[in-house]
């Protein structure tokens, strides 16, 4: 007779449980978004995003620097424009808000990674994320014709300051033309954090108030994924990587926690995942009701989303989980 298994023998002592553990989060592993809008000493609390704000650049770095001082070390931009035009002209202008952001925060934070999100939702006066053209009788992005602008944004805002680029549109071929883009101005060192299995999801609403870039007609249906599709995300990712991705995102992160692990198993490189507007709201919302362990929650969803594969995190939980893991 074997001796009972006994799997509770590695959970009766706390320092075992420290030992065994496989899954250990970090400050580290987080990319805090934040949203920087034109004007001065401007703070907006975003209404369904506590503790998230529209910022003017003066008081983004004041934001930058308190993340700083909790330990983290990675963020990403959303910029918020004065105008918008059919084409989201003002998204690779150098004076751009999103470039004004970069060479304000550059000088002071030298060895802090600024990664900008590369869309243009936010810069179109449609709020599509790419130029648009007649397509079967109906209005549709034009693919082909936004991948240009995409690489000037990119290099744009890599003159400006940043560090890596995320191209969050979900153009087919948007990494390949990015890449050259950025090869051609002599940014060959700059990684690409592509948004390589983007999902049209109703879990960005919180984010379409935030960054005012909601579509003025229609959806998101044609360029971002079917959230029924799993086969489909290892083909978009198997794409980017041959474009020439560095690093492979999976948005939004909850409900997708299989794709990160399909995506890991398959291809095990480096990825990220985006725990987004809608899945803050919730946590928020319902612990602002009393109804759920705001901390808890907050670390197991964050500890879920490292343990199905992803490596970083992009959350706005990132201040408020670093406070917990001090
Ligand atoms: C822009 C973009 C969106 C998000 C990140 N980049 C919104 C969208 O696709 O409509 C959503 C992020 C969030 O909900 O937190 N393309």
């Amino acid at each position: 007779m074997f001796p009972q298994t006994r799997l509770r023998r590695l959970r009766y002592h706390p320092a075992v449980r420290n030992l065994v553990r496989e899954t250990d989060l970090s400050v580290h592993d987080f990319i805090l978004p934040l949203f920087v809008r034109t004007g001065k000493n401007v703070k907006n609390e975003i209404a369904s995003m506590p503790g998230n704000f529209q910022l003017s650049v003066d008081r983004l770095v004041d934001e930058v620097g308190a993340a700083v001082e909790l330990g983290v070390r990675a963020f990403i931009f959303f910029g918020i424009p004065t105008s918008k035009d059919p084409q989201g002209a003002s998204a690779w202008r150098d004076d751009g808000i999103v470039q004004q952001a970069l060479r304000a925060l550059r000088p002071v934070f030298k060895d802090v990674l600024l990664i900008t999100d590369e869309c243009f939702c936010e810069y179109t006066d449609h709020g599509h994320c790419g130029i648009l053209h007649e397509h079967g009788g109906r209005l549709d992005v034009d693919n082909d014709a936004t991948l240009p602008n995409l690489a000037k944004q990119c290099v744009s805002h890599v003159k400006a300051g940043a560090d890596v680029v995320a191209p969050s549109g979900m153009m087919d071929g948007m990494v390949a033309a990015i890449r050259k883009g950025l090869d051609a101005s002599g940014c060959t060192h700059i990684p690409i954090l592509s948004y390589a299995a983007k999902y049209a999801s109703g879990f960005y609403g919180p984010f379409r108030d935030a960054a005012e870039s909601p579509p003025s007609f229609g959806d998101r249906n044609t360029y971002q994924m079917d959230p029924s599709n799993s086969d489909e995300a290892l083909r978009e990712v198997a794409l980017d990587l041959e474009e020439g991705a560095d690093i492979i995102m999976v948005k939004p992160a909850l409900s997708y926690l299989d794709i990160i692990r399909r995506v890991k198993d398959r291809f095990g490189v480096p990825m990220a995942a985006y725990n987004v507007s809608g899945e803050f709201a919730m946590v928020k919302a319902a612990s602002a009701k009393g109804w759920i362990d705001e901390r808890r929650v907050t670390l197991e969803i964050l500890t879920s989303i490292k343990r199905a594969g992803a490596d970083m995190i992009l959350t706005y939980h990132a201040l408020d989980a670093a406070k917990w893991l001090k």
